[in-house]
């Protein structure tokens, strides 16, 4: 039985282009119409927005009923929204806590004087961009995965390509609704009386409260984007032109909208850049030569690309234990100013290509105000406030897993994570990590967040952060006994 699986298991691992090609894609389409239609019914049956308050309501009242428990009937609360339907990789336990439902997936209001939308937390990137784009509209930080929620970002991280002139996500929300572990309903601000709660809130993943609402800032967009790919050979090359054009030298230099570059080794990358245009523009249209298969785009394109709720859902534990020890799938927040080193320390650890390159502005709003500390003297823009920072994203096989040699995947995770800590940046919490509770406190300031656990009473009603964030099973355990499973 056990070699027939792990037979099986080489099979996979080498025609696995085929298996995402001809099983997953196909069976992605089917399901994506059919969480399409379900979250149509969710909406149709939550009745709309003016029903929001009534809905908090019945949220607030499952908690308070929660709260009269005695401490010893008590398991920890936790939202009641399926693992495998959010992106985060992690698998939180969640059939250990009391699950909450919150069924909350309604635009609520759009306020086009002061260029803000206000939101219950489950509704999606891809339903408020069909929303705000016809309307001229568009987040100012709209991630490009159409399934992720403005909730689970809020709680978590975002990021993406227009980063590099607002910030993280966070920067872009103008209030939280949310309802605590004694039931009350509060709204923090950055500048009202929860302004503690307001900037502990994100990367906290639920552990002080439940988002029932959000307001968003907004942009307005022209109907166009111009596209241009600048292919680049050399690396200190490549570094500083991202450097330039995202503002990192010079916080006064215009930068274009969108910033991307993918890596393809130490030595050659390409830069893509976007601005928002009034006209198409086929001039400047150019075809990118490279990984593009004519065919494939023609037969299996308008696919693209596979679900990543579906994905999760066939995951079993084998090939859950399989995720972290054969595969890396890392986003990571790094300091700009050491874009050279973070690429050779991913080749030396993983040596996965291409590698995802993206600026975003990390601001500093003072010690101890939340997970993030403000960011090194000599990682801010010369005359700015914050830093230029990048997410590092590394995703695929590791080199030596595909060549079959021994390799202990953990171990190397965790020398990245050491690194990330020694420059000062950060690891996405909605991917496994391998850090200790120290090593985390070494990462994260934990100080605003433990003050705001104990004020705001998530003491005792909510999993603390690193319980939340870590691995289910003892990763360390699992990835000696996968060094050389096969
Ligand atoms: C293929 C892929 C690409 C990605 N690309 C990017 C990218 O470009 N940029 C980027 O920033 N991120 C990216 N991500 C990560 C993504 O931002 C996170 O997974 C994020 O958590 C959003 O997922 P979600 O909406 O399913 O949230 P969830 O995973 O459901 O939620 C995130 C956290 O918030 C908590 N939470 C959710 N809703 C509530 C609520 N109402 N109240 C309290 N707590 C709540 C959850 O318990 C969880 O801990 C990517 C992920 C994948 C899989
Ligand atoms: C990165 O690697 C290249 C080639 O191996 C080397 O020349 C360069 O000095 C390295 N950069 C840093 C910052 O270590």
């Amino acid at each position: 039985m056990a070699s027939l699986y792990s037979v099986l298991l080489r099979w996979l691992e080498k025609n696995r282009g085929i298996i995402v090609v001809l099983v997953v894609l196909p069976l992605s389409v089917v399901f994506s119409a059919y969480v399409r239609l379900r979250q149509a019914a969710l909406r149709w049956l939550a009745a709309g927005p003016q029903l929001h308050d009534s809905r908090v309501i019945k949220i607030q009242a499952q908690v308070k009923r929660w709260a009269q428990r005695k401490p010893s009937e008590r398991k920890l609360l936790c939202t009641a929204r399926p693992n495998w339907q959010s992106l985060s990789t992690t698998f939180f336990r969640k059939d250990l806590c009391e699950q909450i439902s919150l069924p909350l997936y309604n635009i609520l209001n759009l306020d086009e004087k002061n260029l803000v939308l206000r939101v219950e937390p489950l509704v999606t990137v891809g339903q408020v961009t069909s929303y705000l784009v016809p309307r001229g509209y568009t987040l100012a930080v709209c991630l490009e995965v159409a399934e992720a929620t403005l909730g689970g970002l809020a709680m978590g991280v975002g990021m993406t390509t227009y980063s590099h002139k607002v910030g993280l996500y966070q920067e872009s929300v103008v209030s939280y609704d949310v309802v605590l572990g004694d039931g009350s309903l509060v709204t923090a601000t950055a500048t009202n009386d929860h302004s503690d709660l307001y900037y502990t809130l994100p990367w906290s993943h639920g552990t002080l409260g439940f988002l029932v609402a959000l307001e968003l800032k907004i942009i307005r967009i022209k109907p166009h984007l111009k596209l241009e790919y600048i292919p680049v050979r050399g690396q200190k090359q490549y570094c500083d032109l991202m450097r330039r054009v995202s503002g990192a030298l010079d916080a006064s230099a215009p930068t274009p909208d969108y910033v991307e570059a993918t890596v393809f080794s130490k030595h050659s990358a390409v830069v893509m850049v976007g601005t928002f245009s009034d006209v198409p523009d086929h001039e400047r249209h150019k075809v990118i030569p490279f990984c593009n298969n004519p065919f494939f785009r023609y037969l299996f394109g308008f696919l693209l690309p596979p679900k990543i709720a579906f994905l999760k859902f066939t995951t079993t534990p084998g090939v859950r234990a399989m995720t972290f020890t054969k595969q890396v799938f890392q986003d990571i927040v790094l300091p700009m100013n050491q874009l050279e080193d973070q690429i050779n320390k991913s080749e030396e650890l993983f040596d996965i290509y291409p590698l995802l390159v993206y600026p975003c502005r990390i601001y500093d709003h003072g010690p101890n105000r939340g997970q993030l500390r403000p960011p090194r003297q000599d990682q801010l823009v010369p005359g700015a406030r914050y830093a230029m920072f990048n997410d590092l994203g590394v995703y695929g096989v590791p080199r030596p897993v595909m060549l079959k040699k021994p390799y202990d995947a953990v171990k190397h995770m965790r020398l990245m994570e050491r690194f990330t800590r020694d420059c000062g940046g950060y690891a996405f919490l909605y991917a496994d990590t391998f850090m200790t509770r120290q090593e985390f406190e070494e990462m994260f300031d934990l100080t605003a967040y433990e003050r705001c656990r104990t004020k705001y009473c998530a003491e005792g009603a909510f999993p603390h952060l690193y319980d939340k964030t870590k691995p289910e099973i003892d990763v360390v355990e699992v990835g000696k006994r996968y060094i050389d499973p096969l």
